[in-house]
């Protein structure tokens, strides 16, 4: 068998433009067996679940896109979305903008989108050589992420098939070896998704870019349980995305207690309430979307909040460093302490650390904790209280 990518894809490409297989592929594959409607859903499941778990996204390239059996999906997580595929036959079957182009040389500058999609490709490259050339291109084209499959080597189906010496065009490996390859590739594996673990082949990768020249994946803010990160995405569209991870089962059970059983988990608290006090003129950052996955008890296992991207700081850490608010500045954050009293709103959360010092005049943020009251007087002094409290601590009275 050849060792060059190139030589393997004028096979697949004959193979793919070959009399009838397109329309076959468009039409019967995936529609045609229980089974193959059963690994078409949960290839869907899985790659949604990654798709959310990357944040938000701006541009998605699919390669291979085939005959477009992913483009509902993605064309829902990103406002632009880029098909490519080798096969003319293949494209012939699809509808919408589209591109020939082969993985060996995606026709893409660096850095270009924000997520490649990979599905139902590598395990037709046999070599090593030949996938780890392949990942490196998805990953020179990506800002960060990348989603891809390939076939697991130590589960049944491989095994029936060593068993019965049947000859195939797929190629399955272990999983140590694709992690060495994506790795070798620029490239962490950072959750996996399988169609059925242990009896099929098929596994779901969600892949991160172990480096980036411009630093965007290094959070400004990380704690246990939290990070916060900018976000710069290849549309030049900028903001925060804020993520809440339990990975520990103590960790989710004491959080359950505060906030996240089957109630709305902290980053869906956090986007409503930002939405509404938006509606009500409170001066809060833009809520952009956000997203949670809960385990099979209904702890939240992660969620996160995206933002605007507003560049300064926060009063805490302005004070800090020396400065001092404007009047105006003071002014303005007394009348929107007045202004989140008056719409009913307790915050609780009115430090300065969660109100930004703008050129435009405090901003606030993480009000995950606010309810709306029915009683704006008893929210007046509690809030007050609070601000006072604070004002005095800061030595700003
Ligand atoms: C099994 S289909 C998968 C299509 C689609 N991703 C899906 O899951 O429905 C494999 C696709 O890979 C394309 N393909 C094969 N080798 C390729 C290469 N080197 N570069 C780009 N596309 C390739 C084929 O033309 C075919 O459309």
């Amino acid at each position: 068998m050849s060792g060059s990518i190139r030589d393997r894809e004028a096979i697949l490409r004959e193979d793919y433009d070959a009399v009838g297989v397109a329309k076959n592929y468009s039409g019967a594959r995936w529609t045609e067996t229980q089974h193959a409607r059963r690994t078409h859903r949960i290839e869907h499941a899985w790659a949604k679940r990654f798709l959310r778990w990357a944040g938000p996204l701006g541009i998605i390239l699919d390669l291979p896109c085939g005959t477009g059996r992913f483009s509902r999906l993605l064309q829902t997580h990103a406002p632009k979305l880029l098909q490519v595929d080798q096969s003319e036959a293949m494209l012939g079957q699809m509808s919408g903008p589209r591109a020939q182009g082969a993985i060996s040389r995606i026709p893409l500058a660096n850095d270009s989108v924000d997520l490649a999609f990979c599905f139902r490709l590598l395990h037709h490259f046999p070599e090593s050589v030949q996938r780890k050339e392949a990942l490196s291109e998805l990953a020179r084209v990506s800002r960060r992420w990348v989603i891809a499959s390939y076939f697991d080597r130590s589960c049944f189906q491989a095994w029936r098939h060593r068993v019965r010496g049947r000859k195939s065009n797929r190629f399955p490996q272990s999983r140590k070896t694709f992690q060495d390859e994506a790795e070798l590739a620029g490239l962490r594996v950072v959750r996996e998704g399988f169609i059925a673990r242990g009896i099929s082949e098929q596994v779901v990768v969600l892949l991160e870019k172990m480096e980036c020249s411009d630093g965007v994946f290094k959070p400004f803010v990380q704690t246990e349980t939290s990070s916060v990160e900018k976000r710069t995405l290849s549309n030049g569209q900028s903001h925060f995305v804020k993520r809440y991870d339990f990975p520990k089962p103590l960790r989710r059970l004491e959080a359950a207690f505060r906030h996240t059983w089957r109630s709305p988990s902290r980053a869906e608290r956090e986007f409503l309430n930002l939405q509404k006090m938006r509606e009500l003129g409170i001066s809060v950052v833009q809520p952009i979307d956000w997203w949670e996955r809960r385990d099979s008890f209904g702890f939240v296992r992660e969620s996160w909040l995206a933002t605007e991207a507003v560049e300064a700081p926060d009063l805490d850490t302005y004070l800090q460093a020396g400065n001092q608010p404007s009047t105006a500045y003071f002014h303005a954050l007394v009348e929107s302490v007045r202004a989140i009293s008056q719409a009913g709103i307790l915050y609780r959360g009115l430090r300065a650390r969660n109100v930004l010092v703008t050129d435009n005049g405090p901003v606030w943020l993480d009000p995950a904790k606010a309810s709306f009251q029915q009683n704006p007087q008893s929210v007046a002094l509690t809030n007050e209280k609070e601000f006072r409290e604070e004002i005095r601590r800061l030595g700003l009275d």
